[in-house]
């Protein structure tokens, strides 16, 4: 489990700390959709979780091993793998499958489990076959996939992914989801952090983060059922939802929130 407790960040020179006492706990096979406006801190906790940054108060744990502990590190890192927004910034081998055992290589992971991790990992992304391709070939959606792969070669428990589809398309977010939700079923806990609500409805649990502290904890349809408070804190939700709250704002009975213009359809024939 990732575990942080009344996690406390105050950047140097910062007038109000970036995260405010804090508390998240993340689970293998768990799936956390985390949203929030700018600056509320989320790349901030995201970071917290494999020990890209220390707490200034307050502790993180990840399986038992404090994120403090500089003998554990290479261990947090291993079983907490990092996507970040822009896939670009994550490319670092000429081929796929280069790529992709970068991290494991590092480990010092021997040849032959190389192979076949980079083989599964590719494959475990919808890129089998796809080896030898250079990143810079791929598709958008398909480079943040190769940029999963790369953390899923280091066989982590967890996957925290930064706004990994921010910079994608319709196509490479339905991709990427795709892959996440795998994942999930999987037994690998996701935290995903993202600027739509639409990618959080799959989520098993949806935080909020609004100036350093989470201000919404609880299922994904639980928040799409009250835009205004949605709004308040810069979360932008489906079409759908907003369509479903304001029939019921007007009297017109219709199950809330209802995400596909199908069942909204349906509802109001009845
Ligand atoms: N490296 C940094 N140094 C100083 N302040 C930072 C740094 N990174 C983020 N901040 C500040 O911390 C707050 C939270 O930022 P961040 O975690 O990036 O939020 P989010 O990812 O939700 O946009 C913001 O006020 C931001 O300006
Ligand atoms: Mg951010």
């Amino acid at each position: 489990m990732i575990d942080v407790r009344d996690a406390m960040v105050v950047y140097p020179g910062a007038e109000r700390p970036a995260l405010d006492g804090v508390s998240l706990t993340l689970s293998p096979g768990e799936s956390v959709a985390m949203l929030g406006a700018n600056g509320s801190g989320k790349s901030t906790l995201a970071r917290l979780c494999n020990a890209l940054l220390l707490p200034s108060a307050g502790t993180v744990s990840v399986d038992g091993m404090d994120t403090r502990d500089a003998e554990a590190l290479w261990d947090v890192r291993s079983r907490v793998g990092f996507v970040q927004q822009n896939p670009e910034n994550q490319i670092v081998g000429t081929v796929a499958e280069e790529d992709v055992a970068f991290g494991p290589e590092n480990l010092g992971v021997p040849a032959g489990e190389l192979r076949r991790r980079v083989d599964d990992a590719l494959e475990a992304v919808g890129l089998a076959g796809m080896q030898r391709r250079e990143p810079h070939l791929l598709s958008d959606g398909q480079k943040q996939r190769l940029a999963i792969a790369g953390a899923l070669a280091m066989r982590p428990a967890y996957l925290v992914l930064d706004e990994p589809t921010a910079m994608l398309d319709g196509t490479g977010r339905a991709e990427v989801a795709a892959v996440l939700k795998t994942l999930r079923d999987e037994g690998v806990g996701i935290l995903h952090i993202t600027h739509q609500l639409a990618e959080a409805a799959d989520a098993d649990r949806l935080v909020v983060l609004s100036e350093g502290r989470i201000v919404y904890e609880g299922t994904p349809f639980g928040l799409m059922g009250e835009p205004e408070y949605a709004g308040r804190y810069g979360v932008d939700l489906p079409h759908m939802a907003v369509l479903t709250a304001e029939l019921r704002a007007k009297g017109i009975d219709v199950p809330a929130p209802m995400l596909d213009a199908e069942s909204v359809v349906e509802a109001l024939w009845r």
